[in-house]
């Protein structure tokens, strides 16, 4: 079995886009190679936050956001982007 050290299953970037809230009901978000998943909030409701898409790495974009990446911590890492 291949492990990468946290047990965490590793994701490619074409994986990842599959989770935009458009193509697949989960929608995930990655920032600073771990991924999120946020199918539960409200606020990525179809995959769309604020004029961002989920499905991407997300890490330069937060840098415009009102927020920190606390915002995060409720969320589940569901793997680590490639
Ligand atoms: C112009 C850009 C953005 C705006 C105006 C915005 C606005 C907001 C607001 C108002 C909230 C809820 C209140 C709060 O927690 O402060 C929120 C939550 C959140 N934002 Fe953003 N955001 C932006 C960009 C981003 C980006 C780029 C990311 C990802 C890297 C992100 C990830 C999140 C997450 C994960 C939540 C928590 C959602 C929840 O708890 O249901 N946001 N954002």
């Amino acid at each position: 079995m291949i492990t990468n050290g946290t047990d965490l299953p590793c994701y490619t970037k074409a994986q990842l886009a599959l989770r935009n809230g458009q193509d697949k009901p989960a929608i995930w978000v990655a920032y600073r190679g771990l991924i999120y998943d946020v199918s539960m909030s409200r606020l990525w409701k179809n995959g769309m936050h604020y004029e961002h898409w989920a499905g991407q790495d997300l890490t330069e974009e937060l840098t415009d956001a009102p927020h920190s990446s606390s915002v995060f911590q409720r969320f589940e890492v569901v793997g680590k982007l490639l």
